[in-house]
């Protein structure tokens, strides 16, 4: 079994959303965005910020493969559900929950880059940088994490936990 404690709690993650959402704001004045939600680790906090973004936004969302229901990194990545429309001449953020190795993103990012946006900037709310394999250009990052598996805010362990609202670590116990 295991149990879930608090790491940080819904008022420090809202407000860093709201820090995150002033900066991209600031960034990108008199553009609009599209934001490109990676599923489903990514739905909440794509749409907290979303939601406190002033500019005009489009969502699209992509989905790859990652840990299956293990917590350690398998490095096999493929597209599961791909974005629906062009990103082509558009200024594109990726949002993402957590960067561990950076191979997810990494591959995504070239990926993307190919179908030619007009820019394209990574933006994840956690970032394991102690677990990093492939460097990954990091333009936003909400908060750094220690080596715990962490859950909540969309973080799933075995698709349970998601909709925790704050950011718990997960223990295993027997
Ligand atoms: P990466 O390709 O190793 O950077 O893996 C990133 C993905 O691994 C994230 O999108 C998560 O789905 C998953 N992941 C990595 N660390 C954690 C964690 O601590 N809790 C939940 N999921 C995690
Ligand atoms: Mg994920």
């Amino acid at each position: 079994m295991e149990t879930v404690s608090v790491m940080i709690p819904e008022e420090r993650v809202n407000a860093r959303i709201n820090e995150i959402a002033e900066q991209i704001t600031k960034d990108f004045a008199g553009k609009s965005l599209k934001l490109i939600c990676i599923l489903k680790g990514s739905v909440f906090f794509t749409t907290e910020l979303a939601k406190r973004i002033k500019l005009p936004v489009k969502l699209d969302f992509i989905s790859v493969s990652s840990y299956g229901n293990e917590t350690v990194s398998s490095g096999r990545i493929k597209i599961i559900k791909d974005l629906d429309d062009s990103i082509c001449g558009e200024d594109v953020i990726v949002i993402e929950d957590i960067i561990d190795s950076g191979r997810t993103l990494s591959f995504l990012l070239e990926m993307l880059k190919n179908r030619k946006p007009a820019s394209i900037s990574l933006c994840t709310l956690l970032d394991k940088p102690s677990r990093r394999v492939v460097e990954v250009p990091v333009r936003y990052s909400g908060f750094e994490v220690p080596d715990e598996f962490v859950v909540g805010y969309g973080l799933d362990y075995a698709q349970n936990y998601r909709a925790l609202p704050y950011i718990g670590v997960l223990q295993f116990e027997d």
